[in-house]
């Protein structure tokens, strides 16, 4: 089976680890990470102009800043080597490399998910903490690796402070029990004068750490997951975690485990609706093909936009009126670079312009469907399939991190809807080469627009139209771009594809602007 076919069918069937746990034995030649030949369609004869029109009556509504998170795993060098390396030089005194911390807070990140990811199943978060010395090493199942303990809870926490971003925890599901969680709950959270939170007094954090943000396990759906469980057996046991959790704190934010599709979605909801504020949802894509690769991308918002019918669904059977909302909690280009026991290149996905295109859809996606999504997680962070990649002496900003980078400086907190046309790539009508989302703010004092041109070859001069605003004629243009679809970004050559200021200028109710073949363009408009 080519490797491709595999990522097709399990990432998007099973979820991204069933390739791991299905398919890929350890130690297989598969697991290397030989970059296959690239396999574009052919390009479409150069297309018509496009057309956008925006109408500020027209809104969709506010955006979550929470879509801007991302996530951290003890996984491969993410962690340990990457935003963590004691003794470095480029560390801090705390050991977080602070390379990385600049890095890190040029995209923005709102939100931060730890500890996994299918490392959490196996977790005990009880061996994090203490005297560094003293926590036990332990063989993590999942990733088939060991495990230091030296980066924990407080360790977490002290990263998320320093970042000014939200901690989101997952409990272990998996071989953890209900008290544990609970157990973890306390120790973050409470005041009282017991153990738990005791301890984390003793430990030198007198203040709780107001850990909001909750997990009720990760993909417990699969088989790849320690201790998986149907819909049925996960649902009655969440309903118990949750439970003992929230009487523990309250005030908490739970995240019910969603899965690949209705089956297991529906039943979940069904018994967790009166517990849970999001429900996950998990999508890897990825392809050599551009096609493929943007038609990847319109299967994701069809993905949300299901899920969140599941919803609609639910609410309207239990008559509930807080909507349970989505939380995309892993999500990005994930199909080269895989699980290699004992190496340095666990899941080290190097990206190309391509791949920077389809985040910038992905963004775009959530914009568009900012009423369902409310928090959405980039898998992940540092060197595992990430947009930041160290080594012991630097960092190279992946094609990935531009348009996180852009999108968190530019676009606004108010999604508008925007009618685009624009010629698709051949034999997919439903998906089109301009791929857009428009936003203003509170006040409507500007317009934002992003516009990913996903043609291999052709500029795309787009008529734009806009009702219920004037902009300015002139303002800065941003460009993400590179020699090609292909290009990439290497500790060699770590500025092919970057994020260029411009201008536009002649912009009215009425104007045309033209936009660069395999491109992604924020425009930000002041009224
Ligand atoms: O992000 C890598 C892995 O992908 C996560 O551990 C798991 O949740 C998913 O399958």
């Amino acid at each position: 089976m080519k490797r491709k076919d595999i990522a097709r069918r399990d990432l998007l069937k099973n979820g991204a680890a069933a390739i791991f746990a299905t398919t890929v034995p350890l130690g297989s030649p598969l697991l290397g990470w030989a970059l296959p030949t690239r396999q574009d369609a052919a390009a479409a004869p150069a297309p018509a102009t496009a057309k956008i029109k925006i109408d500020f009556d027209r809104k969709i509504g506010a955006i979550d800043r929470n879509i801007y998170g991302n996530f951290t795993e003890h996984l491969g060098r993410c962690i340990y080597g990457g935003i963590y390396e004691e003794g470095s030089s480029l560390s801090d005194s705390d050991g977080f490399r602070k390379d990385v911390l600049d890095a890190v807070r040029g995209m923005h990140v709102s939100v931060l998910r730890w500890p996994g990811g299918n490392f959490s199943s196996g977790y005990n978060w009880k061996d994090g903490i203490g005297p560094k010395d003293a926590r036990p090493r332990r063989w993590d199942t999942a990733w088939q690796e060991e495990e230091s303990n030296r980066f924990g809870t407080d360790e977490f926490i002290e990263y998320c402070r320093k970042l000014g971003v939200e901690p989101y925890i997952c409990v272990n599901m998996g071989t953890g029990a209900m008290q544990d969680a609970a157990d973890w709950v306390e120790y973050c959270n409470a005041t009282t004068d017991t153990y738990w939170a005791n301890l984390r007094k003793k430990n030198g954090h007198p203040e709780p750490y107001n850990v909001k943000y909750w997990a009720l396990g990760n993909e417990v759906y699969g088989s790849w997951q320690a201790g998986h469980k149907d819909a049925a057996a996960y649902s009655a046991d969440a309903l118990e975690f949750g439970k003992m959790m929230r009487w523990v704190d309250p005030s908490i934010k739970l995240v019910a485990c969603g899965g690949p599709g209705v089956d297991w979605n529906l039943p979940v909801l069904e018994k967790l609706v009166d517990l849970v504020d999001y429900i996950s949802l998990h999508h890897y894509g990825g392809s050599l093909d551009t096609a493929k690769e943007f038609t990847d991308a319109h299967e994701f918002e069809n993905q949300i936009r299901i899920l969140d019918a599941v919803i609609t669904a639910i609410m309207s059977r239990t008559g509930k009126k807080q909507r349970v909302a989505i939380a995309v909690d892993e999500w990005n280009i994930w199909f080269r670079s895989w699980f290699h026991r004992g190496d340095n290149h666990m899941l080290e996905e190097v990206y190309n312009l391509r791949d920077a295109l389809w985040v910038a859809s992905g963004l775009n996606t959530f914009h568009r469907n900012c009423q369902a999504v409310k928090l959405a997680d980039v898998a992940q962070l540092v060197n595992v399939i990430a947009p930041i990649m160290s080594s012991p002496t630097g960092i190279v900003l992946q094609t990935t991190y531009y348009p996180l980078k852009l999108y968190t400086e530019h676009c606004g907190n108010v999604a508008l809807d925007a009618l685009v046309r624009s010629d698709a790539f051949p034999a997919l009508p439903e998906v089109p080469y301009l791929d857009v989302s428009a936003t203003t703010n509170d006040g409507n004092q500007s317009l934002t627009l992003a516009v990913v041109n996903r043609h291999p070859t052709v500029d795309i001069a787009a008529d734009i139209a806009i009702e219920g605003f004037t902009p300015q004629s002139s303002g800065d243009l941003y460009e993400i771009n590179g020699p090609s679809l292909d290009a990439t970004n290497t500790f060699a050559a770590p500025n092919q594809v970057t994020a260029k200021r411009k201008t536009y200028s002649g912009a009215g109710r009425v104007f045309r602007q033209s936009f660069a073949a395999h491109s992604v363009s924020v425009i930000t408009m002041r009224a």
